[in-house]
């Protein structure tokens, strides 16, 4: 069975809840989803109430996450978010261990380990971040800290739990206006690595879990991602954050997965 090509945005810290809502509306009327493709966008969480509440009236079948939370049910820890929370606004997805969250704010792997587990108790659906620094990269270790990063960050996970986890692989030399974009010969394996270490974990089932490229996508490079055989979608940061920058780097990446553009 063909594998379903996922495709979204991280606002990072940009947008208030008027200016998410307002994407999300206007998406709407910007694209046509073809069968065999998911959208997501992941706001603020200060844009969660406006967005979930828009997606919810509108029974829009884009997917709306969370950047980030707390794997703890409740309890003292000033600032945090769980995922009862999440759940409680209707979110659908939660992004964990993201390159900044793990470089910026010292997210470990067994933080990051806690986070899944929580959420997979609770059902929510993961989409995980896993990618080599440069200096990594430089000594020839990237696909040790993938593979580090996936053992520990998917450790003691429920098999049963598979089908909520998606895993995005951000090389964080690529991320963001310094980052350096990635290459697809550099992605590629990449992507078969994170597809092997999955797979020798958890079986075929392993296997088949989406694994997505993000870090400096544009409309330009989007399809060379798209045609690589262990890539499943794009996870897209500056050029998708206006709904025409979203559309083209959409347009670009199903005209290579489906022969045809949004319309
Ligand atoms: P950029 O596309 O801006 O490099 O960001 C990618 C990213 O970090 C998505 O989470």
């Amino acid at each position: 069975m063909a594998r379903r090509f996922l495709f979204g945005t991280n606002f990072k810290m940009n947008q208030t809840p008027a200016e998410s809502a307002a994407f999300l509306e206007a998406l709407a009327g910007a694209v046509v989803i073809p069968d065999g493709a998911q959208l997501f966008v992941i706001p603020p969480f200060t844009s969660l109430p406006a967005v979930t509440d828009l997606a919810g009236a509108t029974n829009s079948p884009v997917w709306i996450g969370a950047q980030n939370m707390h794997w703890a049910d409740a309890g003292a820890y000033t600032g945090e978010i769980s995922a009862a929370m999440l759940q409680a606004l209707g979110v659908d997805l939660v992004l964990l261990g993201h390159a900044e969250r793990r470089g910026l704010f010292h997210e470990s792997d067994r933080d990051i380990n806690r986070k899944v587990l929580t959420a997979f108790e609770r059902g929510l659906r993961v989409l995980l971040c896993v990618g080599e620094t440069a200096d990594e990269r430089a000594f020839d270790v990237g696909g040790e800290t993938v593979a580090r990063q996936l053992k520990i960050g998917l450790h003691d996970i429920d098999p049963a739990r598979l089908p909520l986890l998606q895993i995005a692989y951000e090389p964080v030399w690529s991320i963001g206006a310094a980052g350096v974009p990635a290459r697809p010969d550099d992605v590629e394996p990449m992507a078969r690595l994170i597809r092997d270490v999955v797979g020798e974990r958890f079986g075929e089932a392993g296997r088949d879990v989406p694994v997505l490229y993000g870090g400096s996508v544009d409309a330009a490079n989007a399809a060379g991602f798209v045609a690589l055989p262990d890539i499943d979608g794009l996870f897209v940061g500056r050029a998708a954050w206006t709904v025409d920058g979203f559309r083209s780097v959409l347009d670009a990446s199903l005209r290579e997965r489906f022969g045809r553009s949004i319309g």
